[in-house]
């Protein structure tokens, strides 16, 4: 079934290269699927070879475990393997159809990797960005091409949650749209189109979700009696271990985008902003229980 609002599926441009800048959880767990998915070859960029060969790391640990489960035989992994490279410049992308960015949240640095990523692709080569909240629109204004971007926001673990927002911003054409949604449709994810809206759907809802538990917390119930209330409800994983998976740093950056966009909806957990300034790795074992006052 044709998801609501995708364009016409003729328009869809075909992919047969990806570049992902970032190699950081998102960013390794995106190449992956791209490989495992579209089998077209995927590239890695990031600031560091330290950060590239984590990333690509991972891309192999993964299909190390693949591989040991069944999932693939081993002609698929040892392709898989094969299909994600690592570079540190962006002139491997030159061919790409197909460029995500999943850098780090901070509306500044992405218009830059976008403009760096423009100078090098083709005309018709889309630029996906995997931003959990940031303006579509604004990201792409002062491209030379702002129609070429597409919001391509997925959910943690990007493997198994089949979740898959597509936001169009202002500028973003028909064609670019169409071959998000023909890409979404070969990675096996359930794409919903959204809204260029502060956080689009799903993480409105998500920051309010983790923006009580961290309140409950900071008001003085100890962090793991407020985490487990919610047991008998059935939900997937515990609040502050979903918080712990989505990361500290990326949660307490959509409570802020949020809080900018409606102060009267959403607060900042201060406990959360500590621990993030702090650099804490871990949210259980950390001070999160300390009561403000
Ligand atoms: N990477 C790859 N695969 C993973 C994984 C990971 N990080 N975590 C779990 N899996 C796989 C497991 O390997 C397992 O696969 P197999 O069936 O092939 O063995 C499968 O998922 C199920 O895992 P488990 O049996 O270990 O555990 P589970 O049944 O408890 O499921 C879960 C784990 C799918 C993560 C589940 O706990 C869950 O759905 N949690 C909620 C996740 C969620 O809400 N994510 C959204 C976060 S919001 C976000 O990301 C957006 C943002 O912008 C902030």
């Amino acid at each position: 079934k044709k998801p609501a609002g995708a364009p016409d599926k003729a328009l869809a441009r075909k992919v047969t290269k990806v570049g992902v800048v970032g190699a950081g959880l998102m960013a390794s767990q995106l190449a992956l699927l791209f490989a495992r998915r579209l089998e077209v070859p995927v590239v890695l960029t990031d600031l560091d070879q330290a950060r590239l060969d984590k990333g690509v790391g991972y891309v192999r640990a993964e299909v190390d475990k693949l591989l040991a489960k069944g999932r693939v035989s081993a002609d698929q992994a040892g392709r898989l393997r094969a299909l994600v490279s690592g570079s540190l410049t962006k002139d491997a992308f030159a061919d790409a159809d197909f460029v995500i960015e999943a850098v780090f949240e901070d509306l500044d640095v992405k218009r830059k990797v976008l403009a760096e990523v423009e100078a090098v692709v083709s005309d018709e080569c889309v630029l996906a960005t995997n931003t959990s909240s940031l303006s579509i629109t604004a990201m792409a204004s002062g491209l030379r091409r702002p129609e070429r971007v597409v919001g391509f926001h997925f959910f943690n673990p990007v493997a198994v949650m089949p979740l898959l927002e597509i936001v169009r911003g202002d500028a973003t054409d028909d064609a670019t749209l169409a071959t998000a949604f023909s890409v979404a449709k070969t990675l096996k994810k359930s794409s919903v189109l959204v809204k260029d809206a502060p956080a689009f759907v799903v993480n409105r809802l998500l920051t309010r979700f983790m923006g009580e538990i961290t309140a409950a917390a900071d008001e003085g119930t100890p962090l793991e009696v407020a985490d487990h209330a919610l047991d008998g409800l059935g939900l997937p994983m515990t609040p502050f271990t979903l918080l712990q998976l989505v990361g500290p740093a990326v949660a307490l950056h959509v409570a802020e985008t949020m809080h900018a966009a409606f102060p009267e909806r959403y607060g900042v957990s201060g406990n959360l902003a500590t621990l993030v300034a702090a650099g804490k790795p871990g949210v259980y074992g950390s001070d999160f229980q300390i009561d403000p006052e």
